[in-house]
């Protein structure tokens, strides 16, 4: 069973029919069964289409043995192994198909148990089934596309020169200064509950508080200030209490962070990005692609294909403020300089105002992290988020503030624990230079190019608050 020779169907089907006898591993999707042959199709994940096998139980010269044991055990989910040859097909939508000449079943999937009996369920019900899930079209199909589409940001930094880091997950400090924190802890809670005696962090396992990281990125800049061009993409872990479809709590993120690049190098790099990203899923993927477009968002190989060749517009948080105040329509929560934008302006913005994607940058400092670059006005900071459409905000970053005393003073006045930045203070203490960053929320980049509906559903295992199956 070596997997280097093993044929897998997506390069099958591309294949001519010939007289080779070729072995297949693979799971059955549907299984159609008569008096003189049978018709079943194949799926090894490789593809969204699968291969349609037939068995001919017609007495001919090939003597093909009676497989008819094989055939009844034969269920929609059973994995199995077939061997045949592969035949020009007569039916639609395939070129070959398998004259199938042996069958094994290797794995049974009992009908009356086995869950995935029709052809489209909900996506609700698929979320219970999360283990089982990935044997569907739509899963198939956002799986492979998110697999591209992380393939395709290596590719994209690694091209640049960017080096691939890779930062902590268990942090001392919070990174966005938003407190939305999982804390990672040893100690006895139950224990420490029952004693009622206050919590003492020596006695924990890094002597001090610990928690998951929201964010790579201060780690990453002790990297940038370093290599000068770096990126990171891992998991990054989040305790809003966000019950959204662009929210989770444990989510993946690509953080590139350069030296010598300030907030308009940074917008290009952003724009790079992303039309990148679209461009690479869309020729190699093409299938999925074509999939999503016919059934889960008409038109969106056409809107992808148009952003992946655009200029991203740009506009300032005035601006967009401005744009939303004069909208020819109302929003629940109402609009003012100051306010941070929510997902309701966002999309105005992008879907409505502009129509494509849209970068907003230079945002009031009271709705961003300590760590932005102030603006001369002393209002502002040198902030940069990537609205795209149907989806809101898919890149946060900025330039970042290089400047010791201005970032000591704006630590303090958000009332930020200065000793726990200590390390960060370094590097504008020794050979500081301007740089920034951003953030891309991969589970709302395969959103956004899939077409799906709820971020939990981009996700092999989504965690939510309030859920952490499987
Ligand atoms: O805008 P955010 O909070 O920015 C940062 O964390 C910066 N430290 C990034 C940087 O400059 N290096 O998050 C960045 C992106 C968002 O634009 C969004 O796409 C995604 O991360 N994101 C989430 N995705 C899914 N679930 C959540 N709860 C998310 N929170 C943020
Ligand atoms: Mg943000």
């Amino acid at each position: 069973m070596s997997y280097t020779t093993r044929k897998r169907i997506a390069q099958l089907r591309e294949t001519d029919p010939s007289d080779e006898l070729i072995e297949i591993f693979a799971w059955v999707r549907t299984k159609r069964d008569s008096k003189n042959v049978c018709f079943f199709e194949l799926n090894d994940g490789s593809s969204l289409k699968g291969l349609q096998a037939i068995i001919d139980k017609a007495p001919n010269e090939s003597g093909t043995p009676d497989l008819q044991d094989e055939i009844d055990r034969m269920q929609t989910g059973c994995s199995i192994r077939v061997a045949g040859r592969l035949v020009e097909s007569p039916g639609k939508g395939q070129s070959v198909e398998l004259a199938c000449t042996d069958l094994e079943i290797i794995g049974e999937a009992p009908a009356d148990e086995y869950p995935l009996q029709k052809k489209r369920h909900s996506f609700e019900f698929l979320r219970e089934i999360a283990h089982l899930r990935g044997r569907t079209n739509t899963f198939g199909a956002v799986m492979r596309v998110r697999n591209e589409l992380s393939y395709a940001v290596h590719r994209f930094f690694q091209d640049r020169g960017f080096l691939y880091i890779q930062t902590p997950i268990i942090t001392a400090s919070d990174a966005e200064g938003a407190g939305a924190l999982f804390q990672v802890t040893t100690m006895d809670l139950d224990g420490l509950a029952r004693s009622g005696g206050p919590v003492d962090y020596q006695h924990d396992f890094f002597g001090k508080p610990a928690f998951l990281t929201v964010s790579g990125q201060l780690n990453a800049e002790a990297y940038a200030t370093a290599l000068e061009r770096v990126y990171t993409f891992g998991p990054t872990f989040r305790a809003e209490h966000s019950n959204t479809t662009r929210h989770l709590a444990e989510f993946w993120m690509i953080e590139p962070e350069m030296a010598f690049c300030d907030l308009e190098c940074n917008v290009e790099l952003a724009a790079d990005f992303v039309r990148a990203l679209l461009s690479a899923v869309l020729e190699r993927s093409p299938e999925d692609m074509r999939f999503f477009d016919e059934r889960i968002e008409k038109g969106i190989f056409a809107d992808l294909e148009r952003v992946a060749t655009s200029t991203f517009e740009h506009m300032t948080y005035t601006d967009a403020i401005s744009a939303l105040e004069t909208a020819p329509r109302s929003f629940d929560y109402p609009v003012s300089w100051g306010i941070d934008l929510q997902t309701e302006h966002e999309k105005y913005l992008t879907d409505e105002y502009i129509k494509g994607p849209v970068v907003v940058t230079d945002y009031p400092k009271e709705i961003k992290a300590f760590y932005m670059k102030q603006n001369p006005d002393g209002k502002t900071v040198r902030a940069m988020d990537v609205l795209v459409p149907r989806l809101g905000e898919i890149i946060g970053g900025s330039q970042r503030e290089e400047d010791h005393d201005a970032l000591v003073t704006r630590i303090e006045e958000m009332g930020l624990p200065r000793e726990a930045y200590s390390w960060y203070l370094d590097l504008r203490r020794f050979g500081t230079v301007p740089h920034s960053g951003f953030g891309l929320g991969f589970e709302r980049l395969v959103r956004y190019v899939t077409g799906m509906q709820n971020i939990r559903d981009v996700i092999p295992f989504p965690r939510a608050v309030g859920s952490a199956e499987f």
